[in-house]
């Protein structure tokens, strides 16, 4: 599979050829939409939650599937989204079971309760403040300070290419106590995984070539357990049984995407952000306690990931509008934080406005495992830029420096002068 052409052109994972960075670039190719904003404004004002015209959406692709087309709703106004995600009962995480969980195995993501609780509680002390704590000074800081001595000395860099792509997938592989020689092969194979959404075939392959790299290790884990996640995973009980190989496999593919791919992108967006706000800049390179409302301004104001997916379970309503029993919802997270019945005007990037609870992260049962790692891991990368790259700054001869994607969402390029 992996060694064929693939819709993008990448012909394998395993070719050296291709840098991580240009494999992810080519996979996202045709992702061009820069500012999804107006249509999910007009939306919302038009209704908080709505049928969408698959037919007028895929014209004649819609057409062709009869009555095999799915009857799909979207919500995009606050309320609207956080009644759906509080709710699990009435709207199902199966939603997933045919399409990213055909990728990634059986995930804390596709079940629903009581089975989600179950499992999310074996791994959810790994990710309380405890664990962060060592994790930051033993393997966050050494991996961002690793990367910025790279370009520290140069008076320029790209920040995504350079920083802010790379790291998240090294912190995850330290989360996983992977032997640092197999680095760059892991990193190749977790980028063609977090590319399932636009080169399907490579994600497939990614998940096979994972599994034949992850399962002695787990094998290894059980029989000598380390301070590492997979040490936690194979020896957590669930009921008196460990964890089998496919459910340690599992957790431990999504942790790519859920992890790697969304904090790439959302300290991406929120240096963007801080780079086109320079007074902002300013304020917090002199005042760091402003960090946490920089990072969840930035979490608001552009969402790395800006929609999810439920399954309605029975007939039912929200905000005053029906929806049928087997609906897919499309729950518009990035519409949400732009509710101007919740921020005044939500398309500003503003640090300093009042804070209030934002759905980058979700809500209910499902909200984001990796949400204090996440922060943590922005705030090493933004003080890392504040205290070594002085006078930072958007290179003034780069043209054209954007956000783009409409479902995720982050600036290709972030090309920088400092010093
Ligand atoms: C800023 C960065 C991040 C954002 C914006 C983000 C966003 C989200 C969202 C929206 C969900 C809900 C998905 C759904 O229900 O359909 C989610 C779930 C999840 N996230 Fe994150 N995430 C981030 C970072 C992380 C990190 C660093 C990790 C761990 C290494 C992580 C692990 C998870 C896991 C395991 C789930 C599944 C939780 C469950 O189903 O109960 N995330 N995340």
């Amino acid at each position: 599979m992996a060694d064929q052409a693939t819709p993008t052109g990448v012909t394998s994972l395993d070719d050296e050829s291709w840098d991580p960075f240009e494999l992810f670039d080519r996979a996202m190719g045709s992702d061009t939409c820069r500012d999804p904003y107006p249509e999910f404004a007009e939306l919302r004002r038009a209704a908080p939650v709505q049928k969408v015209d698959l037919v007028k959406l895929m014209g004649e692709g819609a057409k062709a599937l009869g009555d095999n087309l799915p009857t799909v709703y979207a919500a995009h106004s606050y309320a609207a989204v956080s009644e759906v995600l509080r709710d699990g009962k009435r709207f199902s995480s199966g939603a997933y079971k045919d399409s990213i969980g055909l990728v990634m195995g059986p995930t804390i993501l596709v079940m629903d309760e009581p089975e989600h609780g179950r499992y999310r509680s074996l791994i959810q002390t790994a990710f309380r403040s405890k664990a962060l704590q060592k994790w930051e000074h033993d393997l966050v800081r050494p991996i961002v300070h690793g990367y910025v001595d790279a370009f520290a000395g140069r008076g320029s860099a790209d920040l995504v290419r350079e920083l802010t792509f790379p790291f998240p997938v090294y912190v995850i592989a330290g989360l996983l106590g992977l032997p640092k020689e197999d680095l760059p092969r892991f990193h190749r194979w977790a980028v063609g995984l977090i590319s399932v959404a636009f080169d399907f075939a490579n994600g497939l392959a990614a998940t096979k070539k994972l599994a034949d790299y992850l399962t002695p290790i787990i094998e290894d884990r059980r029989a000598h357990p380390k301070d590492d996640i997979i040490s936690v995973l194979t020896h957590a009980e669930l009921e008196g049984t460990r964890l089998d190989n496919e459910h340690v496999l599992g957790f431990l593919r999504l942790l790519l995407p859920a992890g790697a791919e969304t904090t790439y992108r959302s300290s991406s967006n929120l240096l963007f952000g801080l780079l086109t706000h320079p007074e902002q800049l300013e304020a917090v390179r002199r005042d760091r306690s402003l960090i946490p409302r920089a990072m969840e301004e930035g979490l608001r104001w552009e969402a790395p990931l800006t929609g999810i997916g439920r399954l309605c379970t029975q007939d039912t309503e929200v905000c005053g509008v029906k929806i049928p029993k087997g609906a897919m919802v499309q729950v518009v997270l990035g519409a949400a934080n732009h509710d101007e019945a919740r921020w005044e005007e939500p398309t500003k990037f503003d640090i300093f406005r009042p804070p209030k609870q934002h759905m980058a992260f979700a809500f209910g049962p499902h909200r984001c495992l990796g949400m204090d790692l996440a922060r943590m891991e922005t705030e090493v990368v933004l003080n890392a830029v504040l205290d070594r790259l002085p006078n930072v700054r958007l290179d003034p001869a780069a043209e054209d420096v954007h956000i783009t994607g409409r479902i995720f969402r982050a600036p290709r390029r972030l090309p920088v002068v400092f010093g």
